[in-house]
């Protein structure tokens, strides 16, 4: 099964002009909760190679926008709506910066994923720093009534993590989208209705 997905969604991603099948994650999650809408401005942490700025773009259109960061450079030419900015989450004069430079926003995205160790222990423990770095982003940048969604690894910091996402959004959803590996510990927390 695992291997059938993997070749599938690859596969999939290929034939319709994405980066990466992780775009099919998004997908799912915007068809689902129906998060984004013509007009929007959306910051897309982890954004490389680019899969997830290529549906929100074309989701919100030219009236809306998208913020594209990444600890790695992207090498794809974006559409007019879109910006990308390379740097470093962890680094607060970054995203001081960032913040001062982009706000606010309608929804905040985060697929962002740390090199992993396979060490399971570490790689959740990074997962949660990542998560918990994107949270602060999201609430220093949200607009009232705005989304998050963020991926974490499952692990010992998952649960203390969604109690802080719950106290500061209206709704909040724990999912494991079909194009998520099942062996994999990636999960995603979507927070609706910011309360600012
Ligand atoms: C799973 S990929 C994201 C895929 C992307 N959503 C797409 O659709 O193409 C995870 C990304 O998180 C990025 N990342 C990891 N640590 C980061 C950090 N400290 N700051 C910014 N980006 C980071 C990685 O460089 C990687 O590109």
């Amino acid at each position: 099964m695992g291997k059938y997905q993997v070749d599938h969604f690859f596969h999939k991603a290929k034939k319709e002009g994405y980066l990466s099948r992780a775009v099919y994650k998004l997908i799912e999650i915007d068809k689902k909760y129906g998060l984004l809408k013509t007009g929007m401005k959306v910051l897309d942490l982890g954004a490389a190679p680019g899969s997830w700025m290529q549906w929100t773009a074309s989701r919100v259109g030219h009236k809306g926008c998208v913020v594209g960061v990444d600890i790695q450079n992207i090498n794809f030419e974006l559409s007019n709506n879109v910006t990308f900015v390379c740097g470093d989450i962890t680094d607060p004069d970054f995203v001081e910066k960032l913040i001062k430079k982009y706000s606010p926003f309608d929804i905040v995205l985060s697929d962002m994923a740390p090199f992993t160790t396979g060490n399971k222990d570490t790689d959740s423990a990074r997962s949660a720093m990542l998560a918990e770095q994107a949270f602060y982003v999201a609430s220093n940048t949200l607009k009232s009534g705005g989304a998050f969604l963020v991926k974490i690894f499952q692990g010992r910091d998952f649960q203390h993590f969604l109690n802080v996402v719950k106290a500061s959004f209206n709704r909040v959803r724990v999912i494991k989208p079909s194009a998520s590996k099942k062996r994999s510990k990636e999960t995603y927390i979507l927070g609706l209705g910011f309360k600012s």
